[in-house]
């Protein structure tokens, strides 16, 4: 049977390795279907009356109350290369009706009325999961603050496993805002499943990970340690990948506090001579300064690829959501 899914709130759904190569092998498909530009929905032929019509377009509302590129753009372009329709608001703090008062479940209601599938982003952790309790269609969490982003994991481990061959048994180095990053708070989830998987949090002590996952990890004797920001280079030696995150300026609420830290750890050639040759460097990506220019050139740079892979992992989840695969 295929698979359907609901909402997508956090990676801890994701327990079901055969569900993740469903998605892969789906999302694989779908890059060879965009490559050939066939819309999905263009080649249905509806059978009634012996007459070919087309179906009603499913539309995705891109609700966005913070700042995006990657996740807005491919989500849209995910859509409308399935033969799909966007409707969106990009900041919808300021414009949409939350600027008069109007509430999140009020907001994702009205919404649900008028698409087949809601993807948002809200700076409130837990906004994605209080937002599906009132919506009549399918939420995808796009970020709630510095709670999950779950489908950057699921793209991020779909190229962990494109550039690795596996995602078992990898020395995963995670590096930067622990404590803020979304992505990897989901994509820690997501992978302590994998067989044999190490993990290396590398922060300074202000912005290591949150109890929540160490607890996690301990309770299902997952290995981790947790080392500073000056141990990197001893660290990287011995990393599979390494994921590099920004510190997340916007959840500081004394702006001092972030100019201290900032500019505190840099992945330049240093660091990335002593990797081994297959590793790889990822980054979900806007990087400011974490990433030295010269890495870009490096073919263990995967943050690009990496960004790539969102579009068709964001399509092979809309295809599941939308008509079960
Ligand atoms: C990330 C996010 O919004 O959490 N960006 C993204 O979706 N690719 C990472 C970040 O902003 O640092």
């Amino acid at each position: 049977m295929p698979t359907k899914l609901g909402h997508i709130l956090e990676t801890q759904q994701f327990k079901d390795r055969k569900l993740l190569d469903e998605l892969y092998f789906l999302a694989d498909e779908m890059r060879l279907f965009d490559k050939e530009n066939l819309g999905l929905l263009e080649r249905y032929k509806c059978k009634r009356n012996a007459l070919p019509c087309k179906p009603r377009r499913k539309i995705l509302a891109n609700v966005f109350y913070e700042p995006s590129t990657r996740t807005r753009f491919s989500f849209e372009s995910a859509m409308r290369s399935l033969g799909g329709d966007v409707i969106s608001t990009e900041s919808a703090g300021i414009f949409s009706s939350a600027a008069k008062g109007e509430s999140l479940p009020d907001s994702i209601r009205v919404i649900g009325g008028y698409a087949d599938v809601i993807v948002l982003r809200h700076p409130e952790e837990g906004a994605a999961k209080m937002a599906a309790r009132y919506s009549r269609v399918p939420v995808i969490n796009a970020g709630d603050g510095p709670g999950q982003h779950p489908t950057q994991a699921l793209l991020d481990r779909c190229t962990i496993k494109r550039e690795r061959g596996t995602t078992d048994n990898l020395n995963v180095g995670m590096l930067g805002d622990l404590k803020n990053g979304r992505t990897v708070r989901s994509l820690t989830y997501l992978l302590a499943q994998e067989d044999n998987i190490r993990f290396h949090f590398i922060s300074p002590q202000e912005l290591k990970m949150r109890n929540d996952i160490i607890q996690y990890l301990e309770e299902h004797n997952i290995s981790f340690e947790e080392v500073p920001g000056e141990a990197l280079k001893d660290v990287a030696r011995n990393l599979d990948v390494l994921y590099v995150t920004r510190i997340q300026k916007e959840r500081f609420k004394n702006p001092e506090e972030y100019e201290k830290l900032k500019g505190c750890y840099v992945v330049d050639h240093n660091v990335i001579d002593v990797m081994p040759g297959d590793s790889i460097i990822m980054h979900p990506l806007p990087k400011i300064d974490e990433i030295a220019p010269e890495v870009d050139y490096d073919k263990r740079a995967a943050y690009f690829r990496q960004s790539d892979n969102g579009k068709y992992v964001r399509m092979a989840l809309l295809k599941m959501i939308l008509d079960g695969s």
